[in-house]
């Protein structure tokens, strides 16, 4: 039985509690079958299903709450992508709102629960690590930078304050790579290093400090790419990127043929860089890296898209998530040819005008 209903049992960051003897107490989870061949079968009903399941029992909840419920789809292929979007309204106010992908009748619904103090903060940081969703640092108008973090488990559907970023940060870079947030750059109160970064690793639940003089406060994007991260950063005027070499712990100045191209929200499916220029309408660019050059891949229609617009991908679709969650999908697996508007289903909008300022992925 046991190595799998063991791995469910087991709370991640217990370590002293003895899991077996908890399981060996507990009723079963479906009445007659053992744990395991239970867990089989649970675990196969769809995501959208979950809240319905956790009002079982109090074990199905346990379950379905645990870090051993989430290895175990993930580890099965079972796991579901979701997509969580940052808005803010015409009050500037913070909203969360959530996508399933998989049903036939897609819909943005609200995700309740945001921090107030959060709430009119801007310059956030937005992260996804396994199942939660992280909101770091941001400022106000009357306050300064702050090193706050809130975290949501997209399972759970809770939130909660996670360890503080080790500098205040407001409007700086947030990536992903290697399992660890990375928080480069912005403006900070306590500005002593200008050319500052901070990671988090989630098993130490702790944030590092570094430095590289490449790394400037003024961030305007950031992308991982090529397991490397590309901020770009300085004004509009000067606009140029470095980027961040896991194997050394450096900044490099990036190339420029690729930064030239990068004027927009960007996406990366099956290793290749997307670009949405939305400086006349909206053009989906794809770098082509072994030419060296930035082509079109095609316009999208005015009609659906109301940039400014914000880029998911799930496979090899692309969501195109514009203003009052206005979604386009893309299928670049299947948009075959170069030029013309570009085919595309879309998800019915919500009834608002609010700014889409992240979206980000979360598989449960
Ligand atoms: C900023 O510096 C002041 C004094 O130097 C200190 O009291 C405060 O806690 C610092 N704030 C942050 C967010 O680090
Ligand atoms: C770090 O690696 C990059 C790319 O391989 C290289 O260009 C750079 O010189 C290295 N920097 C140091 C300090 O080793």
């Amino acid at each position: 039985m046991s190595s799998i209903s063991s791995t469910v049992m087991e709370p991640v960051e217990s370590g002293s509690e003895d899991s077996s003897q908890n399981f060996v107490v507990q009723s079963p989870l479906i009445c007659g079958l053992p744990d395991d061949i239970a867990l089989f079968c649970i675990a196969r009903v769809p995501r959208k299903y979950h809240a319905l399941l956790k009002c079982v029992s109090k074990r199905w909840r346990e379950l379905l709450c645990s870090e051993g419920w989430h290895s175990y789809r993930r580890k099965h292929n079972l796991n579901e992508t979701w997509i969580y979007a940052f808005c803010r309204d015409k009050f500037e106010q913070l909203s969360c709102y959530v996508l399933d992908p998989n049903l036939s009748k897609r819909c943005w619904k609200r995700v309740q629960g945001i921090p107030p103090c959060s709430l009119k903060r801007k310059g956030m940081g937005f992260e996804v690590l396994g199942k939660k969703v992280y909101l770091l640092g941001g400022c106000g108008w009357v306050e300064d930078a702050t090193d706050e973090v809130y975290c949501y488990d997209a399972t759970m559907n809770t939130w909660s304050e996670a360890a503080p970023l080790s500098t205040a940060r407001c409007y700086f870079a947030c990536e992903v790579l290697d399992e660890k947030i990375y928080a480069i750059g912005g403006l900070g109160s306590n500005s002593s290093d200008p050319h500052s970064w901070d990671t988090y690793d989630p098993h130490t639940n702790s944030w590092r400090s570094h430095s590289d003089p490449n790394v400037v406060p003024d961030i305007e994007d950031s992308i991982v790419f090529d397991g490397k991260i590309y901020i770009r950063c300085g004004s509009a005027v000067s606009s140029h990127a470095v980027v961040y070499e896991p194997s050394n712990g450096t900044w490099q100045h990036a190339d420029a043929d690729m930064v030239s191209g990068w004027r927009g929200p960007a996406v990366v499916v099956d290793g290749t860089l997307y670009v949405l220029d939305q400086s006349s309408g909206t053009r989906l660019m794809m770098w082509q890296k072994d030419r060296r050059e930035w082509v079109a891949v095609g316009r999208l229609s005015p009609l659906l898209t109301r940039p400014p617009c914000q880029l998911v991908a799930i496979e090899e679709n692309i969501f195109v998530i514009g203003k009052g969650l206005s979604t386009v999908v893309l299928d670049v697996g299947n948009a075959g040819h170069v030029g013309g508007v570009m085919v595309s289903s879309s998800v019915p909008k919500i009834t608002s005008d609010d700014d889409v300022i992240s979206c980000k992925l979360v598989a449960a």
